[in-house]
């Protein structure tokens, strides 16, 4: 594993957008694995730079994300179809028929979780996966559980989890309970995986995912098994691993 400790989050971000940016580069038509959340704004903002510099072309990319809530539509703006239009995609010249986020308009979840997990085989798998890391250990919406899930899956979100997100929501109730998530071994088979860590109250988590046992109870922790694993945190999430 890789390890990258920078001064704060906007060298975290910087870090991590040169490592996405080095990947299009290297393979203008690859897959990219993509992530929601806080941590990864910041990477978006420096790859909409590069690209408005001219320093990156997105127009052969292809994109898959990790989830997306059961029940929003793209329109939703809590949805994260939405997050990855408005975060990224409008603003780079990815070609948007080439960008995948789960079904969460599919109320069938058997058959949202196959049609994703036939996107994901149809595009030769992934280049390069962005994770960002849960306070639980989760990575993408993979709780805690008894074991490693593997193909894409609709899972039941713990309340640590609603309680964190609920920040970006109106009220609590209005959280969603359930997601399509991509699973474990989906994650596992992606050919590099970046994963960015920052702030401190990430610290404890990173240590015992990276350090710690390899347990389905803390889902990241898996990655100490991946071959081409780079890990970006800012000082206050690194502070155990340096
Ligand atoms: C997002 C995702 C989640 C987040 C994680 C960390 O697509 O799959 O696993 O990466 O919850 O979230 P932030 O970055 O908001 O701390």
């Amino acid at each position: 594993m890789k390890v990258y400790c920078e001064k704060d989050y906007d060298q975290a971000s910087r870090r991590a957008a040169n490592i996405i940016a080095a990947q299009v580069l290297l393979k203008p038509e690859c897959v990219l694995g993509l992530a929601t959340g806080s941590t990864p704004v910041g990477a978006y903002k420096e790859l909409i730079a590069k690209c408005e510099k001219g320093e990156i072309d997105f127009s052969k990319v292809r994109s898959v994300n990790l989830d997306e809530y059961k029940g929003l539509s793209p329109e939703n703006d809590q949805s994260y179809r939405y997050f990855m239009n408005t975060n990224l995609f409008d603003h780079i010249n990815i070609d948007k028929n080439n960008t995948n986020v789960p079904n969460g308009l599919e109320p069938d979840a058997d058959k949202a979780c196959a049609d994703y997990d036939k996107i994901i085989e149809s595009m030769g798998g992934v280049d390069l996966q962005l994770l960002g890391l849960g306070h639980n250990g989760h990575i993408a919406f993979n709780e805690p559980a008894e074991e490693f899930s593997k193909g894409t899956n609709c899972v039941n979100l713990t309340q640590m989890t609603i309680d964190a997100n609920a920040r970006f929501f109106e009220s609590k109730d209005e959280v969603p309970k359930q997601a399509y998530t991509m699973g474990i071994a989906s994650i596992m088979q992606a050919k590099k995986i970046l994963i960015v860590a920052c702030g401190e109250d990430k610290a404890e988590i990173v240590k015992k995912a990276f350090t710690g046992p390899i347990t389905p109870q803390v889902p990241a922790s898996v990655l100490q098994l991946h071959p081409d694993v780079t890990l970006v945190g800012d000082a206050a999430a690194m502070k155990y691993m340096v």
